[in-house]
């Protein structure tokens, strides 16, 4: 097409700007098109596009080509950007130098400096140089303020806060990663800039090699960019940070609702083989009374470790096994990697079937590219290809028809093990077939960060075509932005010290804030062998943590919960049990998560943007203290290998002790950063305690009601009594539960159940639940409601309910009662006097 229809349109667009406003781009030469959502600037062969999709979100496109030819646009495609977002969009008021929303202004300079504000004109981002253009690579840079504070980036090693340091995005095979490598297994090129209160969520959309420059360099500017690709970003407006985690999901897609078998204990090993073993581990399992809901089978089940193939040797009877587990309500995760080994003439169906459809990746020269990792030679699927991601979800048909649960995606960078690179050849051919990409063929530098998100997705919708009313679940190691929309991830290769027990928090936080809610990290450590001691305090900590999977190396010592003794494990049972008995607040959590795409796992700055003086984030002063959805405080030591005291710093309010349900006085102010102020604020002085090897510090906070289930050996086994409310009296009262089949999709057509609970301090000082009607169609497991009332005390010592008064009794500092709930469906006031 001639280019000059649209050089006469542009031409116009200038001269309807300048009657409409006085324009400050009338003597650069640029011409400026303001769009119905956005505006398009042209000159000196760059090309600057901005639009609104809503009022709060922006996206920037930027092209260049030289001094006198502009270049298009890059495609307007995504890997990582739901169709419905990308191509969603607002209308904008024009103004001289750029536009408003109703929430956003956006200013161009003449030399293409972008700053966006407020409408009370707060600068929330501002360029503090033009884009600069190296042939394809260009950098982007930002003003950085000294109270900027980055979150996000996915799994990147290092403290919650980004700020002060640079990283790359290169998904990276990174056994035995340290704190300071980088990069390693996920590309998730999205963070959130939180500055004084104000939150601000960046994705820059593109899959080459990016680099991230938090004001490493130069203190006072941060900024980003890529060898190659789109410049392409997006910019979410908050101002509060639970807002723009919403944006991003809205943008990405939020993490599905997982199975809930996934959130109860996980057993794993690399490997348990032979079938005898992994009945033991099961049997062993159930005997010692330690809950657990799923069993892995790592890479030695497989024949010379061939994906899709059992050892018939070590797995004589296979799907015998997976059923037998079944009856003891244990699901299995099988690993099946990606790499299909090159087995010509052997009868190895997904090499042959995968060579007929022509589903692997080439070389320049056409040849199929060929790579050695786990079984020797192998070959690789062509994932950007939707028809190689149909093919390769057929092959989970066999184990799918053994009643294998959940599978796991490992190796997906993707890993090949003869390159210093560790990885393919840049120059390996992929195909892509994708909407908003025009079919072309591409080089492994600009997939190879979402192939392994690729690899997740063609077994998460393999999995759905094979069972279309069950929950799939997959677990992946390599990831793009959006991979959230088709697996859990973990943390890789961590190790087995204290230091990999504290940077759990830090990493399971920032994946949590970068859309993947459902993670964990290998629970013990996956390289090395972690002390007694060390084993015990990873295993309460990940009570606490979305994905709890306990995990070991080839040759490291057993992990298992009862391998060091009585002590050990009576402690690790008691953490393991409490997941289990909190798991209605768990999965309530997981059903908001699969809604909002707010995390599991949360930063204290989430659910309380204003907690400080200034507005700086609270985690800053908070240790490595998180929150378990949006009531539970979770707080281990900052430095978990010091025996002896620490600080914690909790949020303004009244807090709990979960353990005890003792008060902990109310703490009025916000937290001030300079330690003597806080010395003379009584209030706010953090708390000193020294957690003994048996105890993880847990705080509720006031006006939480949380729902608790009997104990349970595994989320099969429907609890026996009653449904637990503990209550902590206290402003802003509520709690809510969520339940469904906890596997299929049936809560889609309403067969779920949702109730919610709040509850009020009388002026004549009785304590009244109420407890609404509940939604959907599902029936729970309970019949009686068991309460238990913190901050509170009653006088006539008594509950009463529509039809029944029952005596209150005090169990600690809990006022307890257990009434008949026949009607769980109904609303029903409970009144504590
Ligand atoms: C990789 C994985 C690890 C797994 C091993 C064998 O190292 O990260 O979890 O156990 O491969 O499959």
């Amino acid at each position: 097409m001639s280019l000059a229809p649209l050089r006469l349109l542009s031409a116009l667009a200038v001269i309807v700007l300048a009657a409409s406003a006085p324009c400050v781009f009338a003597q650069t030469g640029l011409q400026v098109e303001p769009l119905a959502n956005g505006v398009s600037v042209t000159g000196g062969g760059t090309t600057l596009q901005i639009t609104a999709l809503r009022d709060d979100v922006l996206r920037v496109r930027e092209s260049h080509g030289s001094e006198n030819h502009d270049a298009p646009l890059p495609e307007d495609a995504s890997w990582a950007v739901l169709p419905a977002a990308r191509t969603a969009s607002v209308a904008v008021t024009p103004e001289s130098d750029g536009f408003q929303t109703h929430e956003l202004r956006v200013r161009i300079s003449p030399d293409l400096r972008i700053t966006v504000s407020d409408l009370a004109g707060k600068i929330l981002q501002s360029d503090s140089r033009p884009a600069e253009w190296h042939g394809t690579a260009f950098h982007v840079y930002k003003q950085k303020y000294g109270d900027s504070h980055f979150f996000g980036l996915g799994d990147k090693p290092g403290p919650l806060d980004r700020a002060g340091e640079a990283f790359v995005m290169w998904n990276t095979d990174s056994f035995g990663w340290q704190e300071s490598t980088d990069p390693i297994y996920k590309s998730i090129p999205y963070f959130i800039d939180d500055r004084e209160g104000r939150a601000l969520g960046v994705l820059f959309d593109n899959t080459w090699r990016t680099f991230f420059d938090f004001g490493k360099e130069v203190p006072d500017q941060y900024s980003f960019g890529a060898p190659n690709g789109p410049l392409d970003y997006y910019l979410m407006y908050g101002p509060d940070p639970k807002h723009v985690v919403e944006t991003y999901a809205w943008l990405t897609g939020p993490t599905p609702l997982p199975p809930m078998w996934t959130l109860g204990f996980q057993q794993s090993r690399y490997s348990y083989y032979p079938q005898s073993q992994v009945m033991e581990i099961a049997d062993r399992l159930r005997k010692n009374r330690i809950p657990a809901d799923a069993i892995y089978l790592d890479i030695d089940y497989q024949d010379h470790n061939r994906p899709f193939t059992v050892d018939k040797q070590r797995f004589p009877h296979f799907a015998q096994m997976i059923h037998e587990l079944a009856e003891k309500n244990f699901h299995v995760v099988a690993i099946t990697d990606l790499h299909i080994a090159k087995l010509p003439n052997a009868g190895y169906a997904p090499y042959d079937s995968g060579m007929a459809g022509d589903h692997f990746v080439k070389n320049p020269d056409g040849s199929v590219y060929t790579g050695i990792v786990w079984p020797g030679p192998s070959v690789f699927p062509d994932f950007t290809q939707k028809i190689t991601r149909q093919w390769w979800g057929t092959l989970y048909k066999g184990f799918v028809d053994d009643g294998v649960s959940g599978f796991w995606n490992d190796m997906n960078e993707p890993a090949v093990f003869t390159y210093p690179s560790k990885t393919m050849p840049d120059d390996v051919q992929h195909r892509i077939d994708e909407p908003g990409f025009k079919p072309r063929t591409a080089i492994h530098l600009e997939i190879h960060n979402v192939y392994g998100m690729e690899n997740s997705r063609a077994t998460h919708d393999g999995l759905l075509a094979l069972r279309p009313n069950q929950r799939p679940f997959v677990l992946t190691r390599a990831s793009y932005a959006g991979g959230q929309r088709y697996a859990a991830t973990w943390t890789g290769d961590n190790s087995s010290t204290w230091n990999h027990l504290r940077m759990t928090v830090s990493q399971i936080l920032n994946l949590g804030l970068s859309g993947f809610a459902m993670s964990g990290a290998d629970v013990g450590g996956f390289a090395g062998s972690p002390s007694p001691d060390l084993l015990t305090r990873w295993l309460q900590l990940a009570a606490f943590q979305p994905i709890d999977r306990d995990h070991a190396a080839k040759g490291t010592r057993p992990h298992e919960p009862w391998v060091d003794g009585q002590m050990h494990e009576d402690i690790r049972r008691r953490f393991i049990d409490e997941r289990y008995r909190l798991m209605p607040y768990l999965y309530t959590v997981a059903e908001e998560m699969s809604r909002t795409g707010l995390p599991i796992d949360r930063p204290l700055f989430l659910e309380f943007p204003h907690a400080t003086s200034d507005g700086h984030p609270i985690d800053l002063d908070a240790g490595n203290e998180f929150l378990l959805g949006p009531d539970l405080l979770i707080a281990p030591a900052p430095s978990p290998s010091e025996v002896g005291d620490y600080e914690v710093n909790l949020p303004p309010g009244i807090w709990y002790d979960y353990w005890t349900g003792q008060q902990l006085g109310r703490r009025t102010q916000t937290v001030t950063r300079d330690l003597e102020q806080r010395d003379a604020a009584q209030p706010n002085k953090p708390l000193l305690i020294t957690p003994k090897l048996a105890e993880l510090p847990v705080y509720v906070r006031e006006g939480t009601i949380l729902p608790i289930a009997p104990l349970t050996q595994s989320t099969s086994e429907k609890p026996i009594g009653p449904l637990t409310l503990r209550v902590y009296a206290g402003d802003d009262c509520h709690g809510d539960i969520y339940l469904d089949d906890g596997k299929t999709f049936d809560y889609r057509s309403g067969q779920f159940f949702r109730q919610h609970f709040t509850c009020e301090v009388t002026a004549d000082h009785h304590l009244v639940v109420h407890i609404a009607a509940s939604q959907g169609s599902f029936v729970p497991w309970w019949s009686e409601l068991r309460i238990e009332a913190m901050g509170w005390t009653p006088s006539a010592k008594e509950l009463t309910t529509p039809t029944a008064k029952t005596p209150l009794r005090q169990e600690g500092n809990a006022w307890t009662a257990t009434v008949a709930a026949p009607h769980v469906a109904a609303a029903m006031d409970l009144t504590l006097e």
